[in-house]
């Protein structure tokens, strides 16, 4: 016992590798599938399924119904298809939307409401405002507030506040919201055309990001661009990744951008990292009832780089469907999906019940590693999001086209359920920091100076094993979360005032390129164990 305690102590937790992450079922029928979800600052989570389908198995509050005379289904519907997840207590309660809010896209915006954009049938050029009021507050709808229809497309938030809406089914172009000068525009965008597969498409659900120098990087199908959206101009093209397989829906793999770090530096670089995906050809094979193996690699490039190259990199596991999710110590959680198959209707066979860990910063061929299974397969139409306490909310799967329980491979998944990564096992607890000070809510502006007060009782701490991070909370669907953003803000000056009690200097990043306004979760992190987040807002 003595030595076993003398090693843990000795060891940097990073090493500690006999801990694999925990699983808990946290409800067992929200009655909502989670097909999208975005945590907000009051750490409630918004989850929305589609409306097309029949009745949900959560009702309407005060026997509420909708009346949707061009709903495909159901014209009188007394169910929900939206409800809001509560973290702290656990609950949830369900939300009124109007209009089909089906393989849509979304993201917080900078005063921390959520904009939903688009959706299928009579919802495809919506628009749904969800503020977080404390005292409980329902969607908003504004009818043809997109120039065209989007469904499938692609959001993120943008430095000026606005977010820009990308693509979607046959929709070449995009747009922003709010619109600017008040007439809605879409603005073409060819590449958009040049990686459509005709019938199969494989460049839905684009991956984006927002590159350092404000420009975006985009990822569809198998090749990608950085892209200046103000001038309507591609600034560079990438090459492809070798082997040249699909990334995008249906092929769905995932993307990250990877932590953004030294932040203070004249040059700093910013990357991406891909995962997964379905082989060419696989999305035929699997209408067919041919399950091809999915796709093994990931693919890792600096995008600031003026000749970039793709480096691969093998997973311990193959996956379809995979989400990347970007945890607060910085490295990369790969979970849900599938071996076989693709997305689509039933298109998926051999869930991953494992998630991984990727480590960007250890040596290339120690970087992943396996984690503890669940026992729930989550296939198509399953989600993911980090939540403010290190834990990683999981739900969903149904591959089916109505709520079928029985009768089918993959029946519709209504159980909510908590990935706890290794950094929360309770063999950790002394040395995981609690934040004292600033208080949650904080507000900030860009390239404040902050200092960061923090308890830990385990020891140890220098300027070498504390840091300090910020994710941006993503809105997720499809294996793909939008606008997730990790930025490391500090790691220096740290001072011990006594009581096991350390103060940390961050900067605040200085400007909205490098850190859109908005509200952001902030860790300590000690030797790779983060504290619980609290949320701070740059306004
Ligand atoms: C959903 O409702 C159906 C019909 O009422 C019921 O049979 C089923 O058990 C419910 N499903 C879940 C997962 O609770
Ligand atoms: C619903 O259908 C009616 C009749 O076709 C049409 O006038 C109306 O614009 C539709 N509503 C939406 C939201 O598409
Ligand atoms: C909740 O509060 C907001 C802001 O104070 C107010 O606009 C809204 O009407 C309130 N909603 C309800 C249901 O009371
Ligand atoms: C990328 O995909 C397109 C469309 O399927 C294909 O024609 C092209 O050969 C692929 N590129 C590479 C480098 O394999
Ligand atoms: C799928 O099956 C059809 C009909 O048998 C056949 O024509 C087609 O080539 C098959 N597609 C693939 C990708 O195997
Ligand atoms: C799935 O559910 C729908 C709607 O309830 C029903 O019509 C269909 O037969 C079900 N499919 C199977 C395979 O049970
Ligand atoms: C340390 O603890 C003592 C006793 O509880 C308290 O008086 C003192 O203010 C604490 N110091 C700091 C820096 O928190
Ligand atoms: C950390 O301390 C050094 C040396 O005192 C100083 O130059 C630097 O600005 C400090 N950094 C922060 C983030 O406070």
């Amino acid at each position: 016992m003595i030595l076993q305690i003398l090693v843990l102590t000795l060891l940097p937790p990073s090493t500690a590798d006999d801990v694999g992450g925990q699983w808990q079922i946290l409800q067992n029928d929200i009655g909502v599938l989670p097909m999208h979800m975005q945590l907000l600052h009051n750490d409630r989570v918004v989850i929305y399924d589609r409306t097309d389908f029949g009745t949900s198995n959560l009702s309407l509050p005060d026997g509420k119904c909708r009346m949707d005379p061009n709903d495909t289904a159901l014209q009188v519907d007394c169910t929900a298809h939206s409800l809001e997840y509560d973290v702290a207590s656990n609950s949830f309660r369900p939300l009124m939307v109007q209009t089909d809010v089906w393989c849509s896209a979304g993201a917080a915006m900078s005063d921390g409401t959520l904009v939903q954009t688009g959706g299928f049938n009579d919802g495809d050029r919506r628009v749904r405002i969800f503020k977080p009021y404390p005292n409980g507050s329902d969607w908003e709808e504004i009818p043809f507030a997109l120039s065209v229809r989007r469904w499938y497309p692609t959001n993120h938030i943008l430095p000026d506040g606005r977010q820009i809406v990308i693509g979607g089914r046959r929709q070449f172009n995009y747009e922003f919201f709010p619109k600017t000068g008040g007439t809605s525009k879409a603005y073409s965008l060819p590449f958009l055309i040049e990686t459509n597969d005709r019938l199969i498409e494989n460049n839905l659900y684009p991956f984006v990001f927002l590159n350092i120098d404000g420009s975006l990087f985009i990822f569809a199908n198998n090749r990608s661009i950085l892209f200046d959206y103000a001038r309507n101009k591609v600034l560079k093209t990438f090459p492809a990744i070798p082997g040249g397989d699909p990334r995008c829906y249906p092929s769905t793999g995932s993307a990250v951008l990877l932590p953004l770090k030294n932040l203070q530096a004249a040059t700093i670089g910013a990357e991406v990292l891909v995962c997964g995906g379905a082989p060419k050809g696989s999305f035929n094979e699997a209408l067919n009832r041919t399950f091809v193996k999915a796709l093994n690699t990931c693919a890792r490039t600096t995008i600031t780089d003026p000749k970039p190259e793709w480096v691969i990199e093998t997973m311990p596991v193959g996956r379809v469907m995979g989400d990347m999710i970007l945890l607060p110590n910085g490295d990369v959680l790969i979970i849900n999906g599938a071996g076989l198959g693709t997305a689509g209707w039933d298109n998926a066979r051999d869930p991953v019940l494992n998630p991984v860990v990727y480590r960007p910063s250890d040596p290339p061929g120690l970087r992943f590693r396996l984690l503890n299974p669940s026992t729930i397969p989550r296939l198509y139409h399953s989600t993911a999001v980090l939540l403010g306490d290190g834990r990683i909310l999981v739900g969903g799967s149904n591959p089916n086209i109505y709520y079928n329980f029985t009768g089918v491979p993959f029946p519709t998944e209504l159980r909510l359920e908590a990935f706890s990564p290794p950094y929360l096992d309770p063999k950790f607890e002394n040395l995981q920091p609690m934040i004292l000070s600033p208080s949650s809510q904080t507000k900030v502006r860009h390239a404040q100076q902050l200092v960061v007060r923090f308890k830990l009782t385990g020891g140890g701490v220098t300027s070498d094993t504390v840091e300090v991070t910020m994710v941006a909370p993503p809105f997720n669907t499809h294996s793909f979360s939008m606008s997730q953003r990790l930025l490391v803000i500090g790691g220096e000056n740290v001072t011990n005032v006594g009581n096991n009690t350390w103060d940390i200097h961050v900067s605040i990043p200085g400007s909205g390129t490098i850190a859109p306004s908005g509200y952001y979760l902030l860790f300590v992190v000690h030797g790779k164990i983060p504290s619980k987040g609290i949320w701070i807002r740059i306004a």
